[in-house]
């Protein structure tokens, strides 16, 4: 029978040294929480099933797990032993032992511990400075326990070879454990850790594996923690994105997120954001100053000075400065958004101009239509969001309220300053405002102060 692999992380701690009132594993490193650093790992390990422990928080944690992850309740946060207790069900076959803190850990790593042969295999690493990690502490070579900071000796305190947390466990051995695990030590908390102690005693196999990269295994404990983690990860991203030929101007203000992929001959200008799964083409230009989050840019358009989220934009369009393109938006080749500019779950095809001060929300809009300043669409009754259809080659005068729904046809015009409540048929003039009346040197004759006054 084929052996199932398992991962089960542990997110349930309270994450007390973080200060915050968010859970520690929801806190964000370039855009994506922890938790979905080390689900996507896990993931990429191919394991049959991942599970994750919560605990402290878990209400705002839900929404960041996906569907086919298992979650399980933690009731007290009694140590790491009982959060693997609560999720006892889920233990099976392989398991690999995963913290909700520790984000960095690669799918090569977690393959290599499903391969170990070990009923317990701890993955370790040597740090300079492995102050906060459980020691691993050897006798003539072989590991005989791990001792926790708090209740290290000054001795044991020395050693540099850290407990990075990760274990590989066969499901029998770690149950096993488990039932025999206390709380004798200064924090009173169930360790998992003590598992090596007991496995060893009762003749177990049990082994480690040294972590090649120490980031990899690197834990977040506190707000500083976590900013030293990020600007590490950040300085790699970057590295590796300018060794693959993408122009970055200013590494030190430039963030990409490890989901984002930015392709060779884009160019990042300064105080630029790319997260999530945001693709940008190569001879892209972003930034200066612009936030993109899961969006495509495509070959030879520029995005400046503008924030961006869940839009597709085409080849050769110009996007701001300062527009904001929010989920929902497609735009089509050779497109002009420019300047306070707003674009909400709305299409644009080919060639449309909307330059200036504009929003446009759930509207469809025609190829080569322009779109004069000011032109609002108001999508929104009050109740519902409604739908504003444009043709192609329309022309929209400026300060135009198109009150949704309604159809403007193919070639129509519309007057500046009219509030369009009616669809307009194709090739039409459409004007919706109040007839202009002048009056022949009313001011001459009543201003006071400028009438010849007789
Ligand atoms: C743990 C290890 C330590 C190791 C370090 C590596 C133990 C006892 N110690 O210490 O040897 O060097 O990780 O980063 O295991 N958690 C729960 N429920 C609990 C307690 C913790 O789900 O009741 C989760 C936390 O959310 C966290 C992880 O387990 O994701 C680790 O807990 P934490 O308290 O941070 O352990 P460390 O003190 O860092
Ligand atoms: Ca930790």
């Amino acid at each position: 029978m084929i052996e199932l692999k398992k991962v089960l992380i542990l997110a349930g701690g309270l994450g007390k040294r973080m200060n915050s009132p968010r859970p520690k594993v929801a806190h964000e490193v370039l855009g994506k929480p922890l938790i979905n650093w080390t689900i996507d790992a896990a993931r990429g390990s191919m394991a049959d099933e991942i599970g994750v422990v919560l605990g402290n928080g878990a209400d705002l944690i839900y929404p960041l797990i996906p569907n086919d992850v298992k979650t399980f309740i933690q009731k007290s946060q009694l140590g790491t032993a009982d959060a693997v207790k609560a999720a006892k069900d889920f233990l099976d076959g392989k398991v690999v032992i995963l913290y909700g803190d520790v984000p960095l850990i690669s799918s090569e790593t977690i393959i290599s511990l499903f391969d170990s042969k070990a009923d317990m295999t701890i993955l370790t690493a040597t740090l300079e400075n492995p102050t906060g990690y459980g020691r691993i502490v050897r006798k003539d070579g072989k590991v005989i326990k791990i001792v926790e900071e708090i209740d290290a000796t000054e001795d044991v305190k020395k050693i540099k070879e850290i407990n990075s947390g990760i274990y590989a466990f066969n499901s029998q051995t770690l149950i096993y454990a488990l039932e025999k695990i206390k709380n004798d030590n200064k924090k009173g908390e169930y360790y998992l850790t003590d598992a090596v102690e007991i496995l060893l005693k009762d003749k177990y196999v049990v082994e480690t594996f040294e972590a090649k990269d120490p980031l990899s295994i690197m834990g977040v404990n506190t707000q500083r923690e976590l900013a030293a983690l990020a600007k590490k990860v950040k300085e790699n991203i970057n590295n590796a994105l300018m060794d693959s030929g993408v122009t970055i101007e200013d590494p030190e203000t430039t963030f990409v997120g490890p989901d984002a992929i930015v392709k060779p001959g884009a160019i990042l200008k300064p105080f630029t954001f790319i997260y999530g799964k945001s693709k940008i083409s190569s001879s892209a230009v972003i930034g200066p100053q612009t936030t993109i989050i899961d969006c495509e840019v495509g070959n030879n358009s520029s995005v400046i000075k503008s924030d961006c989220a869940g839009s597709i934009i085409g080849d050769n369009c110009s996007i701001g400065p300062f527009s904001r393109l929010r989920y929902g938006t497609f735009i089509e080749d050779n497109v002009k958004v420019g300047n306070y500019v707003e674009v909400k779950n709305s299409h644009l095809s080919k060639g449309v101009k909307a330059q200036h001060l504009t929003y446009l929300g759930d509207a469809t809009i025609g190829e080569e239509t322009n779109i004069g300043a000011g032109t609002i669409t108001c999508n929104y009754d009050g109740v519902r969001k409604n739908k504003t259809f444009i043709g192609k080659n329309v022309f929209v005068g400026s300060n135009t309220a198109l009150v949704a729904p309604v159809t403007v046809g193919d070639g129509a015009m519309i007057g500046a300053g009219s509030t369009i409540t009616e669809d307009v048929p194709a090739y039409a003039l459409a004007l919706g405002r109040a007839r202009q009346l002048n009056k022949e040197e009313w001011v001459l004759k009543k201003r006071r102060g400028t009438s010849d006054e007789k």
